[in-house]
C-alpha cells in the first residue's frame, strides 16, 4: 500500500450507533448437477450479514460465484442448506405464498436489464403491482409515475425498450424493482452493460435510492471502481466463499486477497484524490 503519511490522517467520523441486521445468510451452501455427472459447489458455507441503510458488494473473479449467492438472497436459488433471513422473516423456511409475499420487500435488477420488449415504460414499471393485485388502476398510475420520477424518467412512460439508451433501460428497470416499494435491492452487474459515464450517473442514481428511500443495496461487481464508489460494507468471493469481508472506511487493517488489497488501494487513491481537492479549495 502506497505511504500516505504526508497527507493528514481523514477525520474520524463520530461513533454512529450501528443499524439492525437486514439480511442474514447462515451457512449456505449451494451445489448444482453437472450434465456429465458429479457435482459443483457454487456456494461453500456462506455465513455474512447485511445492516439496515448499507450499500454491500460482492466482488470476485469471473465464476467465482457471485451471482449465484445474489440469487440466495431471495431465493431465486434455493440453498441446499443454511438458512437466508430478511428483514426478520427467515425465507428458507416460507411456504410459497408467504414467500411471494416476502419477495415483494426484494427488489432486483440484472446485467442485461430483463425488460419486457413488447410493453411500454409505464407497463412494465407497473408489471409486478399488477401481478400482486390489491392496487386499483388509479394507485397503479400513481406508483408508476412516482418511480420513474424517481429514476427521471418521467417523460419516457409511452416509450418501448428498444426506444431507450441503455442507461435508460437500467433506469426503467430501477424503477420496476421499487415499484413495490422494498427494503432491499439485489444489483447482479448493474453497470457492466452501459459505458463509464452512463455508470457513474447510475451509480449516482443508486446512492440516491439508498439515502432518500432508505432502501438497503446488494450489488455484484467485477468492477473495483464500481463497488469503491457507493459501497460501505464489502464481501470478497472466491470459489464459492467469502474469502474476507470488511468495511470500506477502515483503511487500517491488512487485507488478505488480492481484491481487498485492490480494493482498499482504490478507496485509498479516493480518499487521497478528494483531500487533495479539498487543499486546492482552501
Ligand atoms: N445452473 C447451473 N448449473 C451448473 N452450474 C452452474 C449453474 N449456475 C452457475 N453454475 C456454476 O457456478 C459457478 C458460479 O457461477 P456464477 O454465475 O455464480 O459466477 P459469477 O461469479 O457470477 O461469475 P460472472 O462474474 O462471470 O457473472 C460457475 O462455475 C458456474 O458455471
Ligand atoms: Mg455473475
Amino acid at each position: 500500500m502506497r505511504n500516505l503519511t504526508s497527507f493528514p490522517a481523514p477525520p474520524t467520523p463520530p461513533p454512529a450507533t450501528p443499524r439492525p441486521t437486514l439480511i442474514r445468510i447462515a451457512g449456505a451452501n449451494k451445489t448444482f448437477a453437472l450434465p456429465k455427472g458429479g457435482d459443483f459447489h457454487a456456494v461453500r458455507d456462506v455465513t455474512l450479514e447485511v445492516r439496515e441503510g448499507d450499500i454491500f458488494g460482492l466482488i470476485g473473479k469471473s465464476g467465482a460465484g457471485k451471482s449465484t449467492l445474489l440469487r440466495l438472497f431471495n431465493l431465486l436459488e434455493r440453498p441446499d442448506s443454511g438458512t437466508v433471513t430478511v428483514d426478520g422473516r427467515e425465507l428458507t423456511a416460507l411456504r410459497k405464498n408467504e414467500l411471494r409475499d416476502a419477495r415483494r420487500n426484494i427488489g432486483m435488477i440484472f446485467q442485461q436489464f430483463n425488460l419486457l420488449q413488447n410493453a411500454t415504460v409505464f407497463d412494465n414499471v407497473a408489471f409486478p403491482l399488477r401481478i400482486h393485485g390489491g392496487m386499483n388502476a388509479e394507485q397503479v398510475a400513481a406508483r408508476v409515475a412516482d418511480c420513474l420520477a424517481l429514476v427521471e424518467l418521467g417523460d419516457k412512460a409511452d416509450s418501448y425498450p428498444a426506444q431507450l439508451s441503455g442507461g435508460q433501460k437500467q433506469r426503467v428497470a430501477i424503477a420496476r424493482a421499487l415499484a413495490s416499494g422494498p427494503a432491499v435491492l439485489l444489483c447482479d452487474e448493474p453497470t457492466s452493460a452501459l459505458d463509464a459515464e452512463t455508470t457513474r450517473a447510475l451509480l449516482g442514481t443508486l446512492q440516491d435510492i439508498n439515502q432518500r428511500l432508505d432502501v438497503t443495496i446488494v450489488i455484484v461487481s467485477h468492477e473495483l471502481s464500481v463497488l469503491g464508489e457507493i459501497c460501505n460494507r464489502v464481501a470478497v468471493i472466491e470459489d464459492g466463499a467469502v474469502a474476507e469481508q470488511f468495511d470500506l472506511a477502515d483503511t487500517s487493517a491488512v487485507r488478505k486477497t488480492v481484491l481487498g488489497r485492490e480494493l482498499a488501494q482504490h478507496s485509498a487513491d479516493i480518499i487521497e484524490a478528494q483531500a487533495r481537492k479539498e487543499r486546492a479549495h482552501a
